[in-house]
């Protein structure tokens, strides 16, 4: 396997997560294990997005945000559904964009040089996996198209990763 070195270029947003997903799809493509392609998709992320720190995955085990694979310096190791950016979009599963992290109550400050945050909740059919975490240090560093992008890229992870979902019983 290979993937290209070659930064997206973001000043066409679209096109940059169009050319990101096709690489995801290129690096998830056969593979089925959950750490193994939450390891690569968090490189990919954390190399391609210009200006941020931090890049990964929280899952949910026991009913709590447990860290996962991530690129960036050392993250909290657990965070309670509810609390945090990260809780807050896991608990109402939906994305949000926090455009400054000092300004969001609650915040957790893992990397003191994090300024802004984006988290999508992972969500297979009805089941709540966790959720991908990105953390910029400039401020309003994601906006709408970027939530978009990210949303994208989440689903096609979890594509490759999440069993088809059984019929609620
Ligand atoms: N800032 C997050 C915690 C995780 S780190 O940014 C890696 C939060 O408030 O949930």
């Amino acid at each position: 396997m290979s993937f290209s070195s070659r930064r997206p270029d973001f000043r066409d947003k679209r096109g940059a997560y169009r050319e990101l997903a096709r690489e995801l799809e290129g690096i998830l493509a056969g593979e089925r294990d959950l750490i193994a392609n939450a390891a690569n998709t968090a490189a990919l992320l954390f190399n391609a997005l210009p200006r941020v720190n931090w890049a990964g995955f929280y899952f949910l085990r026991d009913g709590e945000l447990v860290v996962g694979p991530f690129q960036g310096r050392p993250a909290c190791v657990r965070i309670a559904l509810g609390r945090g950016v990260c809780g807050t979009a896991a608990a109402e599963r939906r994305t949000l964009v926090v455009p400054d992290v000092h300004a969001f109550p609650g915040h957790i400050a893992c990397d003191a040089a994090s300024r802004s945050e984006i988290v999508v909740p992972l969500i297979a059919g009805s089941r709540l996996l966790g959720v991908l975490d990105l953390d910029s240090p400039e401020p309003e560093r994601f906006d709408a198209e970027d939530a978009a992008g990210l949303e994208s890229l989440a689903r096609l992870f979890l594509a490759h990763v999440a069993a088809p979902s059984a019929p609620e019983s």
